[in-house]
C-alpha cells in the first residue's frame, strides 16, 4: 500500500559534520518524486533517512521526523527493521547476491521478514514478484540459476523484484540505472513509471532527461560549497522545475550550467 512521505524540519549528521540541513518535504502516494542537484549535495544521504539506512554509518544520526502516513519513523520504540521492509531500497550497482539462485534472490528480503512460507506461496510470490519487474518472461526457464549469469539490467530488475516481494509502501532508488546501458536503462524506467501505481516512488538521478521522463515532482538539491552543508533549494511539479524554475540555481542546474 503505497503511503505518504511528510518531512519535518530533518537535519543529518555524520559525527559533528551537518551534511543535510532542514529539509522540509511531503511526497504523495502513487507518484514518481526525483532529487536532483550536484554530486555531494545530499541527495544519497537524505534518501538513507527515509529507510533508516543512514544511521547504519557509525556517529550518523538525525534530528527532525520523517513521517509515514503520520507516523514518525524516527519516534520512540519503533524497529528500523519493520521500517526497512516497509520502505525499501534498490541501489547504484544491481547487487543481487552472485552464488544465490534467481529465485531465492527475490526471496532473500522476504525470507527475512516473514515466517515460514510454504512452497506454493513462495512460487507465488517469485512469479508475481518478477512479473511485477518485468522479468518473469526473461527469466521463468531459469529460476535455478545464479543471479549474477544475468545482464546488468536483469539483475537491477532482478534486485527490484527482491525489493516488491517484501511487499514496501515506498521504494527508494538511488541512481538506479547509472550502470546500465540505454536499452536497460528504458526497460527500467517504464517499470518505475508502472511501480507508481502501488508504491510511493522516490528516485535519485543525474539525468535530467529521465527526471523529465518519470518523475510527477522534482526536488533540486544545492550546496553552498565544500564542508556546507545540502538544502533543498527547491520542489515543485516536474515540469516547473524544467521549464520555469523559481531558483536562480535551480535553472542554472536543469540547463547545464553547472554540476
Ligand atoms: N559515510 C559517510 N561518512 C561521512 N560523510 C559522508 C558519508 N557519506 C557521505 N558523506 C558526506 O555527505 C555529503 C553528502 O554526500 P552524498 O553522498 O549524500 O551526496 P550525493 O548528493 O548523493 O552525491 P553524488 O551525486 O555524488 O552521489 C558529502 O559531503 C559526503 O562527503
Ligand atoms: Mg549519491
Amino acid at each position: 500500500m503505497s503511503k505518504r512521505i511528510d518531512v519535518e524540519s530533518l537535519n543529518v549528521y555524520y559525527g559533528d559534520f551537518l551534511a543535510v540541513e532542514d529539509v522540509n518535504i511531503e511526497i504523495e502516494p502513487r507518484s514518481v518524486t526525483a532529487f536532483i542537484g550536484p554530486s555531494g549535495c545530499g541527495k544519497s544521504t537524505f534518501l538513507r533517512t527515509l529507510n533508516r539506512m543512514h544511521e547504519v554509518v557509525p556517529g550518523a544520526r538525525v534530528e527532525g521526523k520523517v513521517n509515514l502516513d503520520g507516523e514518525d519513523l524516527y519516534g520512540r520504540g519503533v524497529d528500523p527493521v519493520r521500517v526497512r521492509s516497509q520502505v525499501g531500497m534498490v541501489f547504484q550497482r544491481p547487487n543481487p547476491f552472485p552464488t544465490m539462485s534467481i529465485r531465492d534472490n527475490v526471496l532473500a528480503g522476504a525470507k527475512l521478514n516473514s515466517r515460514r512460507m510454504s512452497r506454493a506461496a513462495a512460487d507465488e510470490l517469485v512469479e508475481s514478484s518478477l512479473r511485477g519487474a518485468n522479468l518473469w518472461e526473461e527469466v521463468k526457464d531459469r529460476l535455478g540459476k545464479p543471479g549474477s549469469g544475468l545482464s546488468g539490467g536483469q539483475q537491477q530488475r532482478l534486485c527490484i523484484a527482491r525489493t516488491i516481494a517484501v511487499k514496501p509502501d515506498v521504494i527508494l532508488m538511488d541512481e538506479p540505472c547509472s550502470a546500465l546501458d540505454p536499452i536497460s536503462t528504458l526497460a527500467v524506467e517504464d517499470l518505475i513509471s508502472e511501480l507508481q501505481e502501488e508504491y510511493t516512488v522516490v528516485i535519485v538521478t543525474h539525468n535530467m532527461q529521465q527526471a523529465a521522463r518519470v518523475s510527477h515532482k522534482t526536488a533540486f538539491f544545492n550546496i553552498a560549497g565544500t564542508g556546507k552543508p545540502g538544502k533543498l533549494i527547491e520542489y515543485a511539479p516536474t515540469q516547473e522545475i524544467f521549464n520555469n524554475p523559481k531558483d536562480r540555481a535551480t535553472e542554472d542546474y536543469v540547463s547545464g550550467r553547472f554540476g
